[in-house]
């Protein structure tokens, strides 16, 4: 027998699961373009061309980079580098860039897998840095990295990285090009490497929203290539978690030959790659896909989002893209059960929410400034967003 967990879309009594970032609504489409295919060559069944993605994958993602990013010069696929999905990838960047005891910073609050994606085998530092208030998409929240490296170099800390999520999760904002070119720059003359996961860059569903990537940002020389680096995948624009396909798209020659050798832990699988390159290969297709992806993105957060609102539930806002709505529950902290220790208020009104079967992630673990900040996922039909929130409400008796 499965769990109420697993049987959560027909049984009414089963975890409403708010805890994965996937794009449901897409699902269907995904599903039925794979069915369409006969995807099984004998090709398929072998390693093919290793463990980096095949030449044609590689080439049909430079593709799509080179039709949405808007890179300074077109990305080839030698510039491309494949691995089972970003999260193998995380920690792969870092094993390359980092030595053993050397940092990575990055703002709060920040998804919080990085956590451990970065660090769990590595043996590397997070160094997250707060913004107290100030808005962390404006350029001048270089002011605020250059000041927390300092700090942390007279910490003696060793600071490789900077890594910036594009468009961000957990808040659903896009960096704009001004801030995107001050952090290059930042980045490029303290000798650090700029690593931008922007696995979510088609899936911007505000109509006034620009995505930029930092591939169109800095300088055209070897100087900037070998120091900015972007992370993508099928997972998300694409509705494709389980395809788990993720790559680096590099200029620099070095870093991809230093993560090449390390893929064959995390080599993509053939069939996942054969279906990503039909599907990328079919520009009409990816123009549609992305086009009713955004459509139904932007229907099912102004749907959670009315929800919220009628409920007096405070939310993160403005928001461009991506799948989740942070709501600042802050004013729910049950503070009197845990002595005035609002994170650990915060972890218990998580267990209640657990206790209503609605499972969400929370502010604590994406390293957020304030207690109270809990995730909701709208990418899904609206029944599962009514009930949600009809739980939500009950747990914080609104
Ligand atoms: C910002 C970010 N990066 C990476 C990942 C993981 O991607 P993948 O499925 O390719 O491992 C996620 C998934 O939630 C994510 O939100």
């Amino acid at each position: 027998m499965i769990s109420a967990r697993g049987a959560r879309y027909d049984n009414p009594d089963g975890i409403v699961d708010f805890g994965n970032a996937e794009n449901f609504l897409m699902h269907n489409l995904m599903t039925e373009y794979i069915n369409h295919r006969r995807p099984f060559q004998w090709k398929l069944c072998t390693y093919n061309e290793g463990a980096t993605g095949s030449t044609r994958l590689c080439s049909a993602m430079a593709g799509l980079v080179n039709d949405y990013f808007a890179p300074l010069t077109p990305i080839s696929a030698d510039h491309i580098t494949f691995t089972a999905g970003v999260t193998a990838l995380n920690e792969m960047i870092t094993q390359v860039l980092c030595n053993e005891g050397d940092t990575i910073m990055l703002g709060r609050p920040s998804y919080g897998s990085f956590n451990k994606d970065l660090v769990l085998r590595t043996d590397v530092q997070l160094e997250y840095v707060g913004f107290n208030g100030a808005d962390q998409f404006a350029p001048e929240v270089v002011d605020v990295y250059a000041d927390a490296l300092k700090q942390a170099r007279e910490r003696g800390s060793k600071v490789r990285a900077l890594l910036v999520c594009n468009p961000h999760n957990p808040l659903g904002r896009c960096y704009p090009q001004a801030t995107l070119e001050r952090l290059v720059d930042f980045c490029v003359s303290e000798d650090l490497h700029l690593i931008s996961d922007e696995i979510y860059a088609l899936s911007i569903f505000n109509p006034t929203a620009q995505f930029t990537s930092v591939l169109g940002c800095g300088k055209d020389t070897p100087e900037y290539h070998n120091r900015v680096h972007v992370l993508y995948g099928m997972s998300k624009d694409f509705a494709g978690a389980g395809l788990r396909l993720g790559c680096l798209i590099s200029r620099s020659k070095v870093v991809n030959d230093a993560i090449r050798p390390i893929c064959r832990f995390a080599s993509p699988s053939e069939i996942s790659g054969f279906l990503a390159a039909e599907l990328l290969d079919e520009k009409d297709l990816v123009k549609s896909f992305i086009e009713q992806s955004r459509k139904a993105l932007f229907q099912s957060h102004r749907f959670a989002a009315g929800l919220l609102h009628e409920a007096g539930i405070k939310y993160y806002w403005p928001v461009d893209a991506g799948f989740f709505i942070l709501m600042d529950l802050s004013s729910f902290l049950p503070l009197l059960e845990t002595n005035g220790d609002a994170w650990a208020a915060e972890r218990l009104l998580s267990k209640c929410f657990m206790d209503q079967k609605v499972d969400m992630s929370r502010g604590e673990v994406y390293h957020d400034e304030r207690p109270g900040q809990f995730r909701l996922i709208h990418s899904f039909d609206q029944n599962m967003i009514i009930e949600g929130v009809r739980r939500i409400r009950k747990v914080l008796g609104i």
